[in-house]
């Protein structure tokens, strides 16, 4: 039996083939995700994997609801398995914000699923951290965000020669289409026209600008100048006084697909541009109003950081550490009639919080000390009676008899 296309399977290292991924890496990343989340004052939370079809189809934008994995289920609700997470946030914040004191501040490390055709940094699954922020309209609150998602890419030894934030604004593009005249019932079909601009081909851009009344001249023009607005000036400042400003530049190429921005945007793109956006995200300052109903108005904004492309990044860059078993103590049963004291040991090593292997049926000492060799235990362990262990400690060979009690005091 194959897996499906774009799923992935995660094996402990070492890695058996190298179509499979990495069950430690994947840990080492979500590692990562959640200490610098939890270092700038981020709770976490999560919802559903499933939700009412209805969620995604108004809110997202026609990209994202093309993509879904919907059906409907045996009692014949419309469902669909999360294609991101923003929308099911604004619902639960929706729900129960007066619990919490404003700004809230939470993340997430939902997998996400995505019908879209297979392609190197896309796949039809993928982890994905979030980090939001539900509450503030004050630039510092966007400021703040780039910030992490800035440490975020650091904390994997990532500097600012590897990858850059490209920032940009929906307020800038929505006052270049009013000036110019755009009707502003199309108002998202222009936006769309610009997120296209960098993947579609000239003659198809001019196109359609064209029939929004512009010319890819004139936009191309705007882009080129990348004259931040005051709200960008603003971030820049905050995000230079923290010394990130080599991590920063104004792109108004940038303008994101989804439907919900309303204000600043960005994306994490690797300096070399040899990959898909790291992440992106923006303020989405009207959809809890629109999912609550009208019942709860709370500006918003937050970004996504996919872990496929991540990887790929940390991978070419050679930043992925080696993983091991992480095995601290291969207790050495030599002797069965010492079995049932070691098997005590074992269990007291555990409780003292050790990482402790042992072999489970009888088996040779240099078998078993093989094994221990394999798992780059720092000690091993062997009952030399049923009142003394001999303790090895493998990098110096140096060995030392103790007590049983006494054992876990020589695992230094
Ligand atoms: P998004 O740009 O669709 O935004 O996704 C964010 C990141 O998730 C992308 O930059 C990419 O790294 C990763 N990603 C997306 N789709 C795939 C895929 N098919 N395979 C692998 N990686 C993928 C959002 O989802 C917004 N909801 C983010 C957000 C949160 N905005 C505000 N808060």
């Amino acid at each position: 039996m194959e897996r499906l296309p774009g799923f992935r399977d995660f094996y402990p290292e070492p890695l058996p083939h190298p179509d499979v991924w990495s069950a430690d890496a994947r840990q080492f990343i979500f590692d990562k995700w959640r200490t610098t989340a939890k270092r700038y004052g981020f709770r976490e939370y999560d919802g559903p994997p499933l939700e009412p079809l209805e969620l995604f189809t108004t809110k997202s934008g026609a990209e994202i609801v093309g993509q879904l994995y919907n059906f409907t289920d045996k009692g014949g609700r419309e469902i669909s398995l999360r294609p991101e997470m923003t929308p099911t946030l604004a619902r639960m914040v929706a729900a129960h914000e007066r619990n919490y004191k404003k700004p809230i501040k939470w993340f997430a490390i939902p997998q996400l699923f995505r019908y879209e055709r297979q392609q190197k940094g896309r796949l039809r699954e993928h982890f994905q951290f979030n980090a939001d922020l539900i509450g503030e309209t004050d630039p510092a609150a966007d400021a703040e965000l780039i910030a992490l998602v800035i440490d975020t890419l650091r904390a994997f030894g990532l500097t600012a020669e590897d990858f850059v934030i490209r920032l940009s604004s929906r307020n800038a593009w929505q006052d270049f289409f009013k000036h110019g005249g755009g009707d502003a019932a199309r108002e998202y079909e222009f936006f769309q026209c610009i997120d296209k601009l960098e993947r579609a081909a000239p003659d198809e851009s001019e196109k359609k600008l064209s029939s929004l009344g512009f010319s890819l001249a004139q936009v191309n023009e705007f882009i080129a100048a990348g004259k931040p607005t005051a709200e960008l000036e603003n971030i820049l400042q905050n995000l230079a006084a923290r010394g990130l400003k080599d991590f920063i530049k104004i792109d108004y190429q940038v303008i994101r697909g989804l439907a919900y921005y309303t204000g600043v945007v960005f994306e994490a793109f690797d300096r070399k541009g040899e990959f898909r956006a790291i992440a992106g995200g923006g303020r989405y300052n009207n959809l809890v109003k629109l999912i609550s109903g009208g019942k709860v108005d709370l500006p918003a904004l937050g970004f996504g950081m996919g872990d496929v492309v991540l990887l790929e990044l940390l991978k070419a860059r050679g930043l992925l550490p080696k993983f091991d078993s992480q095995m601290d103590v291969f207790v050495v049963i030599e002797d069965e009639a010492l079995r049932a004291i070691s098997l005590k040991l074992i269990y007291d090593l555990r409780a003292a919080g050790f990482a402790v292997e042992y072999s489970l049926t009888p088996a040779k000492a240099d078998k078993q000390l093989k094994r221990a060799q394999e798992l780059k235990v720092a000690h091993t362990i062997r009952a030399e009676s049923d009142a003394y262990v001999r303790i090895r400690k493998m990098s110096s060979r140096d060995e030392v008899v103790a007590g049983f009690a006494d054992a876990a005091n020589h695992l230094g």
